[in-house]
């Protein structure tokens, strides 16, 4: 399974082209948008989703509700393009309409200058309207159809916020996938401890008074999952590796661990390893899960946990200082419109992308023209697994 993204910020339409599905998955725009408004939620945002609410429209590979096989093309129309018609207009316009909303001062933290740099703009937009955050929406609607796969094999995913702008929250321990992403999902600030919600809600409203910004750490984990998926025989095969990729190609995004991750550095061996089990009813599973599902880049049957670290959102309204790059004397940042925090936004996005690297994982690893013969061949699995 592949997939390319395309779309600018304050474009006519964003669009993703998926292709490598199985036939005859059940999907419907519903499956898709509900994830969208999910990206377009949480505490402390609201610009763009008072504009619009995004909505998915298939153009190709889905007929009668059902997957065809064929590529999967799906769009997304920018409401707010209409107010952008000469400054996103792919025909040349007038030199007096196109400085209009001209940008020279490039946001520290944002690919505004080494984008324009690198392509050689002299208006800035051109960087900021395709390294925005609104790309995110195409990688969350792939996700969106990921998961329907992942579904339909019992395999469940979920994410929370596990620091929120600097402030820890203590998870209860033992909690399954479903629970936390019903608690997470009760939750404004995709928590899974309510007695921090107010805290957490309170201190994003300082924030933007402030007119900072504030980012965290989000935890993805996903239940459910084969043994086996990924190979510790060539590099770039290691399942672990791809989806860590993954996570820091998320905008914003600055690292990644996996299970108790950074913390293992400072414990020992009888610490870290997971013991091995076996039962008839189980098979083969761990006493604890301190490797967060992976061993040798491979998943080993264990809930996966990864995590992810957001920085704040490089957009403030008190701005940083920069320099003109027409006169190269100091100025303010650009502001454009932002928000004190995307982080449980940006929870589903990682969601969206940790489950499509899986599935691209599942479908490559199984026979999977057709769901049905994609769910035969891992239920044979799971079962030679378990009697290995
Ligand atoms: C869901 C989400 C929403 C974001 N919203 C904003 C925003 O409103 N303003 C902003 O400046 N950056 C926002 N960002 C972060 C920028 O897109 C990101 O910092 C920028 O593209 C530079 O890339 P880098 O931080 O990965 O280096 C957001 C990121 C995510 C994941």
């Amino acid at each position: 399974m592949r997939y390319l993204t395309a779309g600018e910020s304050h474009g006519p339409r964003l669009t993703a082209i998926i292709e490598g599905i199985p036939a005859g998955l059940p999907l419907t725009a519903e499956d898709i948008n509900e994830d969208l408004k999910r990206r377009q939620g949480g505490y402390g945002r609201g610009g763009r989703m008072k504009i619009e609410s995004d909505h998915v429209v298939f153009t190709s590979g889905v007929r009668h509700g059902k997957t065809t096989g064929a590529p999967i093309t799906m769009d997304v129309i920018n409401k707010d393009h209409q107010k952008w018609l000469d400054i996103m207009s792919a025909e040349d316009i007038e030199d007096k309409l196109k400085s209009k909303r001209k940008i020279t001062h490039p946001r520290p933290g944002h690919a505004d200058l080494v984008g324009g740099i690198k392509y050689r703009f002299d208006d800035l937009r051109n960087s900021l309207e395709r390294s925005s955050a609104r790309e995110t929406t195409m990688r969350v609607a792939v996700g969106a159809v990921a998961k329907r796969i992942l579904a339909e094999l019992d395999i469940e995913i979920a994410n929370h916020v596990v620091i929120f702008g600097g402030k820890e929250i203590n998870v209860p321990e033992n909690l399954t996938v479903s629970e936390i992403k019903k608690l997470a999902a009760q939750s404004e600030v995709s928590i899974v401890n309510q007695e921090r919600e107010q805290e957490i809600k309170d201190y994003i409203d300082q924030i933007k008074r402030d007119g900072d910004t504030i980012g965290g750490v989000v935890e993805t984990v996903v239940g459910g999952v084969p043994v086996g998926l990924g190979s510790y025989v060539q590099w770039d095969r290691k399942l672990d590796a791809r989806l860590a990729q993954a996570v820091v190609s998320i905008n914003a995004f600055k690292g990644v661990e996996f299970g108790l991750g950074f913390k293992a550095g400072h414990l020992k061996g009888s610490q870290v390893m997971d013991e091995i089990l076996w039962s008839s009813e189980d098979g083969y599973t761990r006493r604890t899960n301190n490797l967060g599902g992976f061993e040798g880049g491979m998943t080993n049957g264990q809930p996966i946990i990864v995590r992810g670290v957001m920085k704040p959102i490089p957009t403030l309204y008190k701005p940083l200082m920069s320099v003109d790059i027409e006169t190269h004397e100091p100025y303010k940042a650009t502001v454009e419109r932002s928000d004190p925090t995307a982080l449980p936004a940006a929870g589903v996005v990682m969601e969206a992308v940790v489950a499509t690297v899986l599935t691209q994982e599942i479908l490559e690893k199984f026979s999977s023209d057709n769901l049905e013969e994609l769910k035969e061949a891992v239920a044979k699995h799971r079962e030679y697994t378990k009697n290995y």
